[in-house]
């Protein structure tokens, strides 16, 4: 992972949650909230929350009397995730770096996580903190991507991307998002910072939408590809997308698309 991969700022949490939310995030938002609530937890720390796609889906499933502290590294998206949930106060809002939270040991009985674990630089780290700060017999709860090619549209984007910049592709996608998928190193990661525990379930969703260019703008302007593109050429945007909705036209079709996403859902107990 580069270090620009964990920069979710700018344009980026209003395009990542217009465009990246619905078409990749929502399933899974679905089931891990219900995977949360179903350990009836009165104290939750969610980190890496983005733009608040589980907060709003697991908040409306706990108890009245909860704790639910929200947390990212970055504080804009934070700020949106905000902007979006009604008011509760329930939820505390809190910018944290989820390699070195700012709580006490023992202060929660869940730690929920989506599709963040693949932008921590150090993972046993972590993980490490998320087991500090559970109580004994708590859960950490998190999910992480696949790999790129049981993804299938972000796989599309990135190998047109490639065609267009064939000497420098922008790999971002594959780099991170995609880059933290063999289970045998999601345990090993868990084991060394102290989790016994571990269970790993494979889960396909669909990723749906009405047309080709809803996934082409979702993923080159939505994500860091963007950046990656500007970089390469500063006016590039706009072609690179159009190039990248004609790639995913050719292959499903002009009209709905809809294709296979897949990801990890991992439960550790501390
Ligand atoms: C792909 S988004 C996932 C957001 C949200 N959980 C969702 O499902 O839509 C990854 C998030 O990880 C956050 N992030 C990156 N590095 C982090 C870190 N070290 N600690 C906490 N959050 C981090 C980013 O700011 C971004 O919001």
């Amino acid at each position: 992972m580069l270090e620009a991969d964990k920069v979710f700022a700018g344009s980026i949490p209003e395009n990542y949650d217009r465009h990246m939310v619905p078409l990749i995030f929502e399933p899974y938002a679905a089931d891990l909230s219900a995977r949360a609530a179903a350990f009836s937890p009165g104290a939750v720390l969610e980190t890496a929350a983005g733009t608040g796609v589980v907060t709003r889906a697991l908040a409306s499933k706990l108890s009245s009397d909860a704790r639910y502290v929200v947390t990212d590294l970055n504080q804009p998206m934070l700020d949106f995730a905000a902007s979006r949930q009604g008011p509760d106060s329930r939820i505390t809002w809190r910018q944290a770096d989820a390699l070195k939270l700012p709580f006490d040991d023992g202060a929660f009985d869940l730690v929920c996580c989506q599709f963040g674990a693949m932008f921590f630089p150090d993972r046993p780290a972590a993980y490490r903190e998320a087991k500090r700060v559970l109580k004994p017999g708590g859960h950490f709860l998190f999910s992480v991507w696949d790999r790129i090619e049981e993804n299938i549209l972000a796989d599309d984007v990135t190998n047109a991307l490639a065609r267009i910049y064939p000497h420098d592709p922008p790999r971002f996608l594959a780099r991170t998002p995609h880059g933290y998928h063999d289970k045998a190193l999601i345990h090993r990661d868990l084991e060394v910072a102290g989790f016994s525990d571990v269970t790993i379930d494979t889960r396909a969703e669909q990723s749906r939408a009405s047309s080709p260019r809803i996934p082409a703008v979702a993923y080159c302007q939505g994500t860091v590809l963007r950046s990656e593109i500007e970089a390469r050429d500063p006016g590039g945007l706009e072609a690179a997308t159009d190039y990248a909705a004609a790639a995913i036209a050719e292959r499903h079709g002009h009209g709905a698309v809809a294709a296979k996403i897949q990801a990890h859902i991992i439960v550790a107990i501390a």
